[in-house]
């Protein structure tokens, strides 16, 4: 038995008809492994949320912008959002079309707001000033206004997106200046958004939030209300990263039965006949991806185990940057008898000491040769990747609903890391 640690993937089928060291065998590591059947299952919880006729999935492709992703995700019926050209250029790889796109924008520049306008149903700004720009570039056109409820939620300080302290969001009281840039560039307010922070496991704030949105745009004068055709309460949708602990789900039903109760009789009361949407990015795709990794060398510093892999923060930043937990696996090279449990800290290859995927875990004995999988890589991995230390970035693959895999992105070559260098 060389799995020592694979419960949670033998469990759900994970790796389909191949074998994790199959997979790092033809495809090398560090790899990013998706699997098709976890990620439509998690695009049908969230549609599941209401079945009210006008509710509706805006996926925010910063989680995971992989153009085959994004196809299933299309499949499964939900649209996009993106933040910059370069999003929208994958989104468009993917075949999603001008109206299935909504623009969530931050500080952009008016020639991005222009490119926008021209490739997204609506774009949404997030400040009087960027809805002035708005106004300069499309004078008479559609916009959405990203709004701050002044509740936030998330998993680090970093992520929280409303409230007090963060650069988002027009606050509830500029809304008159918000109604004076309107009327001065001749904009219809057709949509209202917001994003409150990313990994909440309790739903409370979150339906809170929606109801400050609704609030908000029941102080709009009646012929703005009656214009409206989106109402976007955002994302954040926690996923459970403690596979081994058996930590509990959000409770999706319960969120589900919440907010579809309050948007059905609230649009009654309004005769609204606009969308309501979700922004989920992470409970999309966390689930059903997880990143490979060769174990290369092990040692003990003073009292410290340390085991040395591929997978530096180049690679996977979330632990680095948030002290984010990720679940580890462990597969052996050979046969391998039972493993003592030890306190080991998984480090990457990176020259700097911060490097470092989890710290202090108690798990089986980690040894040269064996293979790694970090679990719930899918959110916020490959899209957070870097090149630092001109380390090329991973390849992607995908086992489809047949079980077999095939290649979605290949790993880059040293020649990519000099592909925009223009002199010697
Ligand atoms: N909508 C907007 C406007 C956002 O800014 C975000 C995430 C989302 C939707 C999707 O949020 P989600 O459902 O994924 O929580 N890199 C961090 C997360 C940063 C989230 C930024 N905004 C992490 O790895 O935890």
């Amino acid at each position: 038995m060389s799995d020592i640690r694979s419960t949670y993937t033998d469990s759900c089928g994970f790796y389909g008809c191949h074998t994790p060291h199959e997979l790092a065998e033809t495809w090398g590591t560090p790899l990013y492994v998706y699997n098709e059947a976890i990620l439509r299952r998690c695009c049908r919880d969230l549609k599941a949320l209401s079945s009210h006729p006008n509710f509706g999935v805006n996926y925010s492709v910063k989680a995971n912008a992989n153009p085959s992703l994004l196809r299933i995700i299309r499949d499964e019926g939900l649209v996009v959002d993106a933040m910059s050209p370069g999003e929208l250029y994958m989104d468009e790889l993917a075949g999603f079309k001008q109206d299935e796109i909504l623009y969530i924008s931050n500080n952009n520049s008016e020639e991005e707001l222009r490119h926008a306008v021209a490739h997204s149903h609506l774009v949404s700004v997030d400040s009087l000033a960027q809805l002035d720009a708005l106004g300069r570039v499309s004078p008479g056109g559609k916009v959405m206004v990203r709004f701050n409820p002044g509740i936030g939620a998330g998993h680090h300080a970093k992520v929280v997106t409303a409230g007090k302290a963060t650069k988002f969001g027009v606050i509830p009281e500029d809304l008159n200046d918000v109604l004076k840039l309107l009327s001065q560039h001749d904009l219809v307010l057709a949509g209202v958004n917001q994003h409150i922070g990313s990994l909440f496991m309790e739903a409370e704030g979150y339906l809170a939030a929606a109801n400050v949105l609704l609030a908000l745009v029941e102080r709009l004068p009646h012929h703005m209300l009656q214009q409206l055709e989106i109402i976007d309460f955002g994302g954040g949708f926690g996923i459970p990263y403690h596979k081994y602990d058996q930590e509990p789900r959000l409770d999706m039903a319960a969120l589900g039965a919440n907010l579809h109760a309050r948007i059905t009789s609230w649009a009654e009361q309004h005769s609204y006949t606009g969308r309501f949407l979700v922004e989920p990015g992470r409970y999309v795709v966390a689930e059903c991806g997880i990143l490979l990794g060769h174990v290369h060398a092990v040692k003990n510093n003073c009292d410290k185990r340390y085991v040395g892999t591929d997978l530096g923060f180049n690679v996977l930043v979330r632990p680095v940057m948030y002290d984010a937990f990720h679940d580890v696996e462990i597969y052996g090279a050979q046969h391998t008898s039972e493993r003592q449990a030890l306190r080991q800290t998984i480090v990457g290859n990176i020259c700097e000491s911060g490097d470092i995927l989890a710290k202090d875990r108690l798990l089986p004995t980690m040894e040269a040769g064996d293979i790694l999988a970090i679990l719930d890589a899918g959110a916020y991995g490959f899209t957070m990747s870097s090149n630092y230390n001109q380390r090329r970035r991973p390849a992607e693959v995908l086992i489809g609903l047949d079980g077999t895999a095939r290649c979605i992105r290949r790993r880059e070559t040293l020649d990519d890391l000099a592909s925009c260098i223009t002199s010697l």
